[in-house]
Formats: C-alpha cells, sequence, structure tokens
C-alpha cells in the first residue's frame, strides 16, 4: 500500500493535522517509556471520535495495513508501539478524552478511551465516588489502555483488577463494526460476555472507544505505613496478619537494593535509620480512621517479633511521601538504564523460595531489582545489565520458574510482543487454539496489533532493545 494514498485517506477523516508522517512527530508513538521497543511506524493516526475510529479501520484494513492501537503509551510488553518493519499505522486513542456525567443512581460514568486515570479520580471525586483502579502511571495512563491490559495496579485486595471496575464498553472491529456494550445493566445475563472478552486482549481483537466504569465509594479517613522487615517471610506473614481488615487497600513491597537505587537516583532521605532486607508499604481506608484497627495488627506482629522501625502517616502529603519510595522504583530503575521487566505470579506458599532461588536462576546475568504488590504475589523482576545475547535465555529461565512453580508468566502487564512465545508456560495448546480461533473470526485479516499474544502472528518480529 502506498504511505502517501493511506495518509491522503486519513486526513479526510480525522484531518491532516492528525496524520503524522514526520519522523519527528512520530517519535514519542513509536518507543516506550522505558525505551525497549522501538520501532517504526508507517504514520500514526489520531481520530476525535468513535466514528472516525471506525473508518480509519475501515481504511486500513481495505488496504491491507497492519493497526497498532496505543493509548498513554505506558505499555511495558512492547504492545503498544510498533516494530521495526515501518508496516503498522499507530492508532492513538488520545482524543477520545470525553469525560460523561457521573450517575450517582448507579454509581458508574461512561468515559473514552483517551481519559488519563489521574484526571478521572479527580472528575468523579467530587460526586463522592472513586474508581477503584489506581497504579504509579496515573497520570498517563489511560482508560483505554488499562482496558486493553486488564491493569492491576496497587488496589486489586480490595477492588480487583480492571476487569472488576468495568461494566460495559464501546469497541470498534477491525471491520469497522461498532460493538456498543455502555448500558451497564449489573444483571445482563444475555449470551457471551464480549465486554469482557475484549478486556486484556491488548488491541489483537477489537479498539476499545468508550468504557463504562463501576465506581466505589470515595473513603475519606486514609493511613499509610511503611515497615521494615527482616525478610520477605516475615512480609509475607505481616500480609496475612493483614488480611482481616475490611479497610486493607494495599500490601506493595519492595526490597534493600531497590530502596538504595530511589534514594540516589530521587534524592529522597531514607526512611529509617536502619536499612531492611524487604520493606512493605500498606494503606488502610474507611469511613471511619481505620489507623487503631491497622495499630492492633502492627502491634501483634511486632509482639512476634516480626516487625523493624515503622512509620506511619494520615495526612495526604505525607502519605504520599512515604508511597513514594514504592512508586519510585519504576523510574528509578530507568533512569539508570534499560530493564529487562518480567512482571510475573507466584503463588504466596512459593514466593520466599522463588526469591531466594532467583540468583541461581540468573547465574549472574543481570542485577536484580524486586518490587510489586505482595497482596497478590505479583512481583516486578526488574533486570538491569543483562548482557544483549543473554536477554533471551534469562526471560526463558525466569518464566520457566514461574511455570514451575504454578504461576503466571504475565500478572498485570499482559503478554504483548515481549512474552508471546512464552504464552505457552501459563496456557494449554487447547487454550491457545480457542484464542486463535476468537482472533480468526473477530480479526480474519489479522490487521489488529500482529505479534501481541499469540505467538507466530503477523507479520513484524518484537520491537528491539533499543540502547
Ligand atoms: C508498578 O507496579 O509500579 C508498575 O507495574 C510499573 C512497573 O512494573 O515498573
Ligand atoms: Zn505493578
Amino acid at each position: 500500500m502506498d504511505t502517501d494514498r493511506l495518509a491522503r485517506q486519513l486526513s479526510a477523516v480525522a484531518g491532516p493535522a492528525h496524520v503524522l508522517t514526520d519522523p519527528a512527530l512520530c517519535a514519542s508513538y513509536e518507543t516506550d517509556f522505558t525505551g525497549r521497543y522501538r520501532g517504526r511506524a508507517r504514520l500514526v493516526v489520531r481520530p476525535a471520535d468513535t466514528a472516525q475510529v471506525a473508518e480509519v479501520l475501515r481504511l486500513c484494513r481495505a488496504a491491507g495495513v497492519p493497526v497498532v492501537p496505543q493509548g498513554g503509551n505506558t505499555g511495558l510488553v512492547g504492545a503498544s508501539v510498533p516494530t521495526p518493519d515501518g508496516d503498522e499505522v499507530v492508532l492513538s486513542l488520545r482524543r477520545l478524552d470525553g469525560v460523561g456525567e457521573v450517575d450517582p443512581a448507579v454509581g458508574q460514568v461512561t468515559v473514552g478511551a483517551g481519559v488519563v486515570l489521574s484526571g478521572l479520580h479527580r472528575h468523579v471525586a467530587s460526586y463522592g465516588l472513586q474508581f477503584g483502579v489506581d497504579l504509579a502511571a496515573r497520570d498517563s495512563a489511560t482508560l483505554g489502555g488499562m482496558i486493553a491490559t486488564n491493569a492491576g495496579g496497587e488496589r486489586v485486595v480490595r477492588y480487583g483488577t480492571t476487569r472488576a471496575n468495568v461494566t460495559g464498553l464501546e469497541a470498534v472491529l477491525a471491520d469497522g463494526t461498532v460493538l456498543d456494550r455502555l448500558a451497564g445493566l449489573p444483571k445482563d445475563n444475555t449470551g457471551y460476555d464480549l465486554t469482557n472478552l475484549l478486556i486484556g486482549s491488548e488491541g489483537t481483537l477489537a479498539v476499545v472507544t468508550r468504557a463504562r466504569l463501576r465506581l466505589v465509594p470515595l473513603l475519606p479517613e486514609r493511613v499509610t505505613v511503611l515497615v521494615g522487615l527482616g525478610s520477605l517471610e516475615a512480609a509475607l506473614g505481616l500480609v496475612a496478619r493483614l488480611r482481616v481488615l475490611d479497610s486493607l487497600e494495599l500490601a506493595e513491597f519492595f526490597m534493600a537494593e531497590g530502596l538504595a537505587l530511589v534514594l540516589r537516583t530521587s534524592g529522597l532521605p531514607a526512611p529509617f535509620r536502619t536499612s531492611y532486607p524487604v520493606y512493605l508499604l500498606v494503606e488502610c481506608a474507611g469511613r471511619r480512621d481505620p489507623a487503631e484497627e491497622l495499630a492492633e495488627v502492627l502491634h501483634a506482629a511486632e509482639q512476634a517479633g516480626e516487625l523493624g522501625e515503622t512509620a506511619v502517616a494520615s495526612a495526604d502529603a505525607d502519605r504520599r511521601r512515604l508511597a513514594a519510595y514504592r512508586e519510585r522504583h519504576t523510574e528509578s530503575v530507568n533512569a539508570v538504564g534499560v530493564p529487562l521487566k518480567l512482571d510475573v505470579t507466584v503463588p504466596h506458599g512459593e514466593l520466599a523460595g522463588f526469591v531466594a532461588d532467583l540468583p541461581g536462576v540468573l547465574a549472574g546475568r543481570g542485577r536484580p531489582y524486586l518490587f510489586g504488590h505482595l497482596a497478590e504475589g505479583n512481583l516486578h523482576v526488574n533486570l538491569l545489565e543483562v548482557a544483549a545475547e543473554d536477554e533471551d535465555a534469562v526471560t526463558g529461565a525466569v518464566l520457566e520458574r514461574v511455570a514451575a512453580v504454578g504461576g503466571s508468566i504475565s500478572a498485570e502487564h499482559g503478554v504483548g510482543r515481549a512474552k508471546a512465545r512464552h504464552l505457552h508456560l501459563s496456557r494449554s495448546e487447547a487454550e491457545i487454539a480457542v484464542m486463535r480461533s476468537v482472533k480468526a473470526a473477530l480479526d480474519p485479516g489479522g490487521v489488529l496489533n500482529p505479534g501481541a499474544v499469540l505467538p507466530g502472528e503477523g507479520t513484524g518480529g518484537m520491537p528491539g532493545p533499543g540502547r
């Protein structure tokens, strides 16, 4: 397909200002924020609404041109950037940023795919409500991308993943057909659940254009605690104690090496006089102040000799200060190199053993920084200084160990292009065959995000590490 001709056709749909072919203008759409996944787009198109998205998809499909949907481009598995082939159109959803009125009768709101998470939080707070999902990339991540990846984040222990907080979708199929499931009815058992099929499909089955979101009460009383601990076992023990609290919002962990890196790159002061092997960040929230019930649990753990120093905060600025030690891990790792990021779930009973065995699995290939969402057994294994020739072997070795202990090779970031060839470690042959049938039914031309999720598909290779 002649790119100039396609650009002219798409300009007639989205307007010439929203079809980008200049490499300088396309650059930010072609690289993920870690710098690991870099590709080259045929062009970038930025439609304004659902009708334009449908027309863009129709034109691309007719031209046989693959499309990579993109939201805030905060994805970490190479699914939101094009391959190096220069073949794909990047379809940016950021202009679909309309936010509807909150319907207090049902506690729901309809938003465009391009709405940024922190903007949604602000919008619904004035109604005394909040969206249950929250994550460190809240100022860039868009709802469309979060839905496409079924983002998890920090509050899954209380509110579940994105899936549990979406009641309906509007999405466009590869042929331009618009599916409208925005009614958001709490009870609706009319056949296959298309909304849930599309959530987590990483732009391979349809392009999400709008979403109906479930909102939960905004809880006014909040307390955050940072705890130093002697071991991962002690941190897991504390998480087990905390589970009795219905006010528990998050239990996030990081380790001494990660904290040292955060302190070095951010200039933040050390949280405690002593350094601990493991740190747990805990937050509780309720209509009534949860500080006392949290203190009771911490006291019992302290009596059992399980706790080191603790720092407690209730004021917003102080709570944010404690959360920063955990949330700034991603940028700190990025600040010193291009990480190999492996986001996995390990069953709780296997976690401590998995972490203890990791040095043997890595065999000196890379420097590990571990952090993540301990309540869900979700480890972010970030590896720096892995030699390019070792990356495949290291990825395979870690993911195989995860599978061997009954975990998942992707907890919350998705499969993307990065893990497609490892999908068999978490999904059976029969399951992958069903996934292929679904893909073939919804996108017979293989236009949508080829090469993502399913192995051996599509036109392009994995966008390469960009160092
Ligand atoms: C996080 O938990 O901070 C995010 O998943 C991002 C990351 O893994 O770096
Ligand atoms: Zn995470």
